[in-house]
């Protein structure tokens, strides 16, 4: 990866949780920031707690919404210089029991998780191309994108984030631009409060709300994760985890997959 100091990253969901989280690792490294999120309250605060560390630019985005992002980066660009470093970590929890599927919960799903970053790929790969100057995608997955659990949403959103990621990877081997797949096991972020309040129908479940939230309380820091996030950029690695509490399922998995041939 190229010098931090000399960097611009744009990170999606950068206004709290793993996102903030990045975010203060990076501008620790004097990495220049846009953040981007649809919620403007935490763009805020982030940007009053890293503007006296490093340039910071904060940008109302839905990364559901092509045209923005693409007037968003020009902005971003115009303000910062060239973004080399993107973080598609913007994302929601939606749960659906597999006897309450709809076409609107799968449209939220795939339109926020996976298409989402998608368009992050499509509106910055590009322009990186085109300079030839490198640089580092990390997009953010899951656990539940290596291992499947019964949230048939979610995991269809993370399953296919780490196979983009991991393709993607081996596209731009000549190009000098890495590709990274954060897969965060648990993390305490307020991420259930807000896929509520982003559509209350794909919602954690009240009966099941206590169990969930101490389980991410129990999970990784914002702030570790960031860091753990940089190592692995600077030691251009493929896969990005936050704890091993997935080895067990995600070993019988393999074995499985491999006896099944
Ligand atoms: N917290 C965990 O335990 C955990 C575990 C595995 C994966 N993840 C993934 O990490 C990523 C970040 O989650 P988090 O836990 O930090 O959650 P969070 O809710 O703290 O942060 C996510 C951010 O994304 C923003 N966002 C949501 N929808 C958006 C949209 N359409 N456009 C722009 N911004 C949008 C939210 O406003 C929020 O600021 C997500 O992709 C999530 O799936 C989280």
């Amino acid at each position: 990866m190229r010098e931090w100091s000399e960097s611009v990253a744009f990170i999606t969901g950068g206004g709290q949780g793993i996102g903030l989280g990045i975010a203060r690792a990076l501008a620790k490294r004097g990495v220049r920031l846009a953040l981007a999120d649809i919620d403007e309250a935490a763009l805020a605060r982030g940007r009053e707690e890293l503007s006296p560390v490093t340039p910071v630019e904060t940008f109302h985005l839905d990364v559901r919404d092509r045209a923005a992002f693409a007037a968003v980066a020009d902005r971003a660009e115009e303000r910062l210089g060239h973004v080399g470093l993107l973080f598609n970590n913007a994302g929601i929890v939606p749960v659906a029991p597999v006897t309450e599927l709809s076409y609107p919960k799968w449209d939220l799903a795939l339109d926020v998780n996976l298409t989402g970053v998608i368009n992050g790929v499509q509106t910055f790969l590009p322009r990186m191309l085109d300079r030839g100057a490198g640089g580092h995608l990390v997009n953010t997955a899951s656990g539940a994108g290596l291992v499947a659990d019964a949230n048939v949403l979610y995991v269809t959103t993370k399953f296919a984030i780490v196979g983009l990621s991991e393709s993607l990877r081996q596209a731009l081997s000549g190009h000098g631009i890495d590709v990274s797949v954060l897969c965060p096991g648990p993390v305490d972020t307020g991420i259930l409060q807000n896929t509520r309040a982003a559509d209350p129908s794909v919602a954690v479940p009240d009966s099941a709300l206590a169990a969930t939230e101490a389980f991410l309380r129990g999970g990784a820091s914002i702030d570790d994760v960031g860091e753990m996030v940089v190592a692995a950029m600077t030691a251009r690695a493929m896969w990005i985890h936050t704890g091993d509490l997935i080895r067990p399922a995600l070993q019988q998995r393999m074995a499985a997959l491999l006896a099944s041939i």
